[in-house]
This record gives C-alpha cells, sequence and structure tokens, in this order.
C-alpha cells in the first residue's frame, strides 16, 4: 500500500476526473519498475519512421531469358535495393542510348563496343525512385551466336555479366523529374524516354498524382503529357512512336478501389498528349501490337483476369464505340499485365495466377495455337514473377523477381532502416524493417512490432533483442521512466470484444522465467475488449489508449503505472471507433483517427482533443470518403506525421506485391491540418509512422546479424481463389 501513497503524492495535476477514481484502486502489481529518468534533450532535428508492407522482403531483380530456350534465365540488374519494371531500348531508340553509353563511356576507354544488353527500369537505390539505362556486357561472348542470342546453352551460374554501364536517366540538376517522386513504368522512342511521374500535386484530396511524362535523353527537357487533374497509369507507346496508350479513370477519378482500378485505355499523341480519345472502357496495362492493336487486360465478367485486344479503326476518328474488342485469354487461369514485341506478332508475354500455383508466373502465349509456354515455373517454381517485357524483336522477355539468397553479395539481406530522401533536410526518413516503430525519448532506441513479438534495437542497428514474445502491435515509450515501453498483446483489426489487452514492459530489466529470459511486465487493462493504442503523457503519469468495452472503439486514460485499476477515466464516448491516439509532448492534446462522420463507413479523419475532455476538432480529413490515420506528433508538438489515402493509388494494384491499402502514403502537415506534405511516393502500403526526438545520419542502417526469411511477401490476396468459390464481399475497411 505504501508504494500507492508514494506515487500518489508524486502526481500533481492529474486531468479531470481521474483524481476521484484514485479511491477505488486496487493493488495488485509486484513488478518494480525503474525510476531512472530521461534525459531529455530535443534538438532542431528529428527523425521519422515508418512501415511499408512487405517491402523489406522484395529484393526484386530484373531477369531474362530467351522466349525460344528455356533455363536459360540471367539477372540484368545489378542487385542493388529493387530494381523493376523494366523495358528493352529498340533499334528507333538506338541513336539516343548510343549516345548516352558512348558519353558515359568516353571516361573509360577500356572498350569501344557497346553493350550486348540494354535495359530501362526503376530503382529505388538511394532512397528515392529512379530510372536507370543499364548496358550489361557478357564477357566477350558474341551476342549474335551464343546463349544470349542463339547457339549453345549455358546454365545459368555460368554467365555473369563482366562489365556494366550505369546510366540514371533523370538526374539533371534542372530536371524537375530529379525530384522526389515515383517513377514508373519506363519506355523509350527514338529520344524520349515516357514514364509515370508523381511529382506534381494535383491538390485535392484522393487524386492520385500518377501522371505521364516525357524526358528527351540529351536535353532533358520534361513535358507533362496527361491532362492537369487526370491521373494516367501503365504507359506504352505504339511501335511508330506516334502514339502512347494509357490506363486512365479520366475526369472520374479514384474511388477507393484496391484491386482492379475502375479505369478505361486512352489514347494521346506521344509528342504533346494532343489528340486524346478513350477507346477502351474497361481495361489496363495497354500494349501495343501494330498500329492499331492494343493487348490490354481486364477482369472479364466470369471473374477470370484475362488479356483482351482491342483492335482500332484504321482512320483519324476513333471512338470506343468504333472499336472491336476480343478475349484473347481463356477463363480457367488468371492473365494479366500483357507484353508484346514489334516485329514478332506469334506470341505475347503474360503474368499468370494458375489455380494450380500460389505463385505468380510468365509465360508466353501463342495467338494463333492458343497456347500458354510456362517459362519461370520451371526454373523458380516458388517466386512470384512480374510485369514482362519484350525486346523488339520477341527474342528475349525480361521481369523482375525476388533474387532471393542465391547471389551472395551486396544488397542480400534487408536493411533495419532504409533512409529515404526527404526534401526536408531537418527531418530524415527511414523505413523499417517492422511495424508500429516508436523512439525512446532520447531517440537512442527503437522499439517496434515484428512476426510475432515487441522488439527493441539501438537506433544504430545494434542492440536487438525481442522483450515480449507474443503478438503484439503498437509501441509507444513511456517519457520519464527509462526503459519503459507500451504495447498492445493480442491481434489487430479484431472486433470489440476481442481479447487485448496493454502492457508495459521494462526493457532494460531481464528476468528468467519459465520460458527462460524474458522482460519484466505489468498488464494494464484488465479484462480484454480491445484495449491497443497505449500513448503516455510527458509527465509520465498516464496512458490514453482506446478500448471496446463500451461496445464501441473510443478513448480512455488511466493511470501508467498502476494501469486501470489506478485510475481510468473514458475520454471520448459514442457509437463509432475512436483510435490509434497520441499524446502530444507538450501535453496540451491528444490525437486520434475517428470514423464518427460516418460510423462504420470506413472514412477515418484525423481528431485533436485535450487530454481533459475540451476542445474536440477535426484536423486532418482526406476528402469524402477518405482515410487518414495513425497520428504522432512532431517532438515540438507543432507538426504531425500520419498516414493517408490522400494521394490515392500511383500504380495498378495488380502489377505489384500485395497491399491491402496500395493508397497508404506518409504525409506531415501542421498541427492545424494546414500545409500537408507528401513524404512518400510508392505503389506500397506505407504506415505506422513515428516521430523521433533526433536526426538520425540520413543513411542506411543495416540489420545485424540478418537470420530471417527472404522474398517471404504475397501477391494479391484477390487473385488466391478461382472465380467460381470467389469470395465476393467487398474489402473490409480496415478500421483497427
Ligand atoms: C544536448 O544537445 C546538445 C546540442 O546538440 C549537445 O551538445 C549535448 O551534448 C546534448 N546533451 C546530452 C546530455 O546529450
Ligand atoms: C557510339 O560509338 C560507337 C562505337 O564507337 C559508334 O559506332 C557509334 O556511332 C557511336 N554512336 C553515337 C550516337 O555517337
Ligand atoms: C547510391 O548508393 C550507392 C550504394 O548503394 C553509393 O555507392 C552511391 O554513391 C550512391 N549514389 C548517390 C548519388 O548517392
Ligand atoms: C482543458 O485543457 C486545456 C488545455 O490544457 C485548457 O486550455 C483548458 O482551460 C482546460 N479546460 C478545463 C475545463 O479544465
Amino acid at each position: 500500500m505504501n508504494r500507492h501513497h508514494h506515487h500518489h503524492h508524486r502526481r500533481s495535476q492529474p486531468p479531470l476526473h481521474i483524481v476521484f477514481l484514485f479511491f477505488i484502486f486496487l493493488s495488485t502489481t509486484t513488478t518494480s519498475s525503474t525510476t531512472e529518468e530521461y534525459d531529455n534533450n530535443l534538438s532542431t532535428g528529428s527523425s521519422i519512421v515508418f512501415a511499408t508492407l512487405g517491402r523489406t522482403q522484395y529484393n526484386f531483380d530484373i531477369f531474362t531469358q530467351t522466349t525460344y530456350h528455356q533455363n536459360d534465365e540471367v539477372q540484368l540488374t545489378d542487385g542493388e535495393s529493387v530494381n523493376y519494371n523494366g523495358f528493352f531500348p529498340s533499334s528507333t531508340s538506338s541513336s539516343s542510348t548510343s549516345f548516352l553509353f558512348n558519353q558515359t563511356l568516353s571516361l573509360d576507354s577500356s572498350s569501344s563496343s557497346l553493350p550486348s544488353l540494354q535495359v530501362v527500369y526503376v530503382t529505388e537505390r538511394n532512397g528515392t525512385c529512379n530510372i536507370y539505362l543499364d548496358g550489361v556486357y557478357y564477357g566477350d561472348i558474341d551476342d549474335s551466336d551464343t546463349e544470349l542470342g542463339g547457339g549453345r546453352r549455358r546454365s545459368v551460374l555460368e554467365i555473369r555479366p563482366t562489365r556494366r554501364v550505369q546510366i540514371p536517366l533523370l538526374q539533371s540538376k534542372d530536371n524537375i523529374n530529379g525530384q522526389i517522386s515515383m517513377k514508373d513504368r519506363p519506355s523509350i522512342s527514338e529520344e524520349y524516354l515516357v514514364y509515370v511521374s508523381t511529382h506534381e500535386n494535383p491538390r485535392l484530396p484522393r487524386k492520385s498524382w500518377a501522371a505521364v511524362y516525357s524526358t528527351h535523353l540529351i536535353t532533358g527537357e520534361t513535358r507533362r503529357l496527361t491532362p492537369n487533374g487526370i491521373a494516367d497509369f501503365s504507359p506504352s507507346i505504339s511501335p511508330s512512336g506516334i502514339w502512347t496508350a494509357v490506363a486512365s479513370s479520366g475526369e472520374k477519378g479514384w474511388d477507393g478501389e484496391i484491386e482492379g482500378l475502375n479505369t478505361g485505355i486512352y489514347v494521346f499523341k506521344t509528342k504533346d498528349g494532343s489528340d486524346r480519345v478513350k477507346v477502351v472502357e474497361h481495361g489496363g496495362w495497354p500494349c501495343w501490337f501494330d498500329e492499331f492493336t492494343i493487348y490490354f487486360h481486364r477482369e472479364s465478367d466470369d471473374g477470370w483476369w484475362s488479356v483482351y485486344r482491342a483492335i482500332l479503326p484504321q482512320h483519324d476518328m476513333i471512338h470506343a464505340e468504333s472499336v472491336m474488342i476480343e478475349r484473347v485469354t481463356p477463363p480457367g487461369l488468371h492473365v494479366f499485365t500483357p507484353a508484346t514485341s514489334i516485329e514478332n506478332n506469334n506470341f505475347i508475354a503474360v503474368a499468370t495466377r494458375r489455380p494450380s500455383s500460389s505463385f505468380r508466373h510468365i509465360e508466353l502465349f501463342d495467338i494463333a495455337q492458343n497456347q500458354f509456354i510456362q517459362l519461370t515455373r520451371p526454373i523458380s517454381p516458388d517466386k512470384h514473377h512480374y510485369n514482362p517485357f519484350l525486346s523488339p524483336d520477341g527474342s528475349r522477355v525480361g521481369y523482375h523477381r525476388c533474387r532471393g539468397s542465391v547471389n551472395k553479395g551486396k544488397g542480400n539481406s534487408p536493411l533495419l532502416l532504409e533512409n529515404i530522401k526527404n526534401l526536408d533536410t531537418e527531418v530524415s526518413l527511414f523505413r523499417i524493417d517492422g511495424s508500429f516503430p516508436s523512439f525512446s525519448p532520447d531517440g537512442k532506441h527503437i522499439a517496434y512490432v515484428g512476426l510475432p513479438g515487441l522488439y527493441v534495437v539501438n537506433s544504430d542497428g545494434s542492440g536487438r533483442r525481442r522483450v515480449y514474445p507474443g503478438t503484439a502491435f503498437s509501441t509507444a515509450w513511456d517519457w520519464k521512466r527509462k526503459g519503459v515501453v507500451y504495447t498492445s498483446v493480442g491481434p489487430i483489426f479484431a472486433t470489440e470484444k476481442t481479447q487485448v489487452d496493454i502492457i508495459s514492459v521494462n526493457v532494460d530489466e531481464e528476468e528468467s522465467g519459465e520460458l527462460g529470459l524474458t522482460y519484466a511486465y505489468n498488464k494494464l487493462t484488465i479484462g480484454g475488449q480491445n484495449n491497443a493504442f497505449p500513448s503516455a503523457s510527458p509527465d509520465g503519469k498516464w496512458i490514453v489508449f482506446r478500448s471496446g468495452r463500451s461496445g464501441h472503439k473510443n478513448l480512455y486514460i488511466m493511470d501508467a503505472i498502476e494501469g486501470e485499476k489506478g485510475g481510468l477515466h473514458q475520454l471520448t464516448e459514442g457509437p463509432w471507433t475512436d483510435t490509434m491516439c497520441n499524446w502530444s509532448p507538450d501535453g496540451e492534446w491528444i490525437a486520434f483517427a475517428s470514423d464518427r462522420d460516418n460510423p462504420g463507413g470506413g472514412s477515418f479523419a484525423i481528431y485533436f482533443i485535450h487530454p481533459n475532455g475540451t476542445g474536440l476538432k477535426k484536423v486532418i480529413h482526406s476528402g469524402e470518403g477518405g482515410r487518414t490515420n495513425h497520428p504522432w506528433f512532431s517532438p515540438d508538438s507543432k507538426s504531425l506525421v500520419f498516414t493517408s489515402d490522400f494521394a490515392a493509388v500511383s500504380a495498378e494494384p495488380i502489377a505489384n506485391s500485395h497491399h491491402f491499402q496500395p493508397y497508404g502514403d506518409i504525409f506531415i502537415a501542421k498541427a492545424d491540418g494546414s500545409g500537408i506534405q507528401r513524404l512518400t511516393h510508392n505503389s506500397y502500403e506505407d504506415g505506422t509512422p513515428a516521430w523521433g526526438p533526433t536526426f538520425m545520419k540520413p543513411v542506411d542502417v543495416a540489420e545485424l546479424p540478418f537470420s530471417g526469411s527472404m522474398c517471404a511477401f504475397d501477391d494479391c490476396h484477390w487473385l488466391n481463389k478461382a472465380p467460381a468459390h470467389r469470395f465476393l464481399a467487398s474489402p473490409k475497411p480496415r478500421c483497427s
């Protein structure tokens, strides 16, 4: 009893109401807590860390094999970061690519010949998205009469690139596209690089920033081809170079789709975006077969994703009604992301999901024979292969897949913290290999959730330890008591009545128990009822959290040391969901996500409330139906970081691995909701950001030692089931 009186006296100004509850607490707590306190030393710089579903496992590289052999796969890109969505330049663009190679190679007199293989691709190295042109030399092998063009077959291991010339295509200083943005689906026609970029903010919530641009490869001059206010995805240039086809929702924009986007195919002039016309009502991922035929994918009425072709009228007046559309691939398997070659009209390349495999593979589809030829399944049956592309003569197919652990060497183990380029030099930005990260008040440690368990690691990557073995989500540190971390244990995305409780773990205090070495922890809530998302008051006395105990998820405040037995107060109340709360470091506000505008409708906005229950206000909303979640205050309490669908989706989700929320990006804003800034640009699900008090050097932090798996990520869940058995419910809003 004495301990509690002691604690009681230490409290000076409890929030309203809580003081009355102190007289009814019971004491059962036995675990001791350290009383050592942090030396808070907030400097000007700070750091943000966030999580991206699956991304640390991707390790994508571009691989290629000939279309007439099997088992002659070679890796084309260099194993650095992730490399994907490739394109083989054609002879019509050879003057510009030769110019670039000559320019680069003149620095290096050891060879005057051009590389045997050239590939344009997207890379995320150096913490930002860029488009590279690689020239790859394979020994002294002449392309015309060996395994790279014909003749004897060699095994993969025999073939190693001997030299690589790497040319970033959008890096000139004056080029606006050197700016931070997602880049996607590059292709080259004559002297122009055509691609998607997300660098222009349409300044409207839930509008995708994806638009198609062309950049002159020699001068760097860049032109937007997509009309303002419209988003275009997946561009493809016609064989003559005159036309570009894209997938676009047109004026309609994005309506929250997370599987197939509600796009049609549009065609416009490559030179300036003029003569834009819609040619297909429902379809995506166009590719030109000849000047009048476009292949594309769509989800068929029978539920199978299939490849179709659109035959355009051979005169200038194109309307969607005058276009002939035919289904190309049969039901019975999902077929999507088609690729064609300019010179070989016998087959196309596609990605498939066959009911007999849970992996995505690259196949050829013979147009005349209506037959598939499986290319990657015999080589790597248990890896996903994405987004095929064909060489102009059709002799070679490229695609990307996880390189796995076969090629030992650089870039092979995941990073604990991957630095992401950020325009604000005062704030460094990192992606963590885990989820729900949070910084200790001195910025020296990060707590995060792994699979499963709660982890703590030093911010330089050293000293990682699992401090709680069970299923947990959300982490927060006590501001005063050193080494005290709060988390919620139990399943995430569960109902109000699910058993989830908040614990505090003393991460500096190892003790041996039945399970060997464990860390001392206290259970702070009693009786389950989905108690989660703890966040501590800066004076170290209170915890705000959400609980389903009333039948709805609302916010409550409890005693930080004794838990709800030491004092409990309901902060918000109503038949809706209030969740993901964060107490500002200056103590003034609690930020949280709520769907109170339309309970159960899946739309979340960020609200503030004073800890004493006054001052409720809506601060950030991502438009009608929008989802803005996971608010976290900056160290000075003047800004917020959060995750939002503010920028909609940036690519066709089917061209990526699985993301529950392919629209999730990280944003910051002032605490009054003004000045919204996008920090991440990608087609992934970014979430659970946290803002820490120190500026961490903007460099990658390796994961040491690495013991996890590689390539452990999912293909789109919605392709898992054959249509006949498909669970056709609309996706559930994730309102944890
Ligand atoms: C606090 O920050 C200042 C300025 O960055 C630094 O010189 C000082 O060593 C820090 N103090 C502690 C205790 O970390
Ligand atoms: C590049 O160099 C090669 C070999 O030296 C030469 O044949 C070619 O004409 C050059 N191309 C350009 C565009 O300068
Ligand atoms: C990009 O990162 C690589 C290592 O991954 C490094 O060698 C290179 O210097 C970096 N380039 C730039 C422009 O920062
Ligand atoms: C509630 O807290 C806010 C912020 O600390 C303060 O400005 C306000 O006066 C308080 N109201 C009441 C009724 O205590």
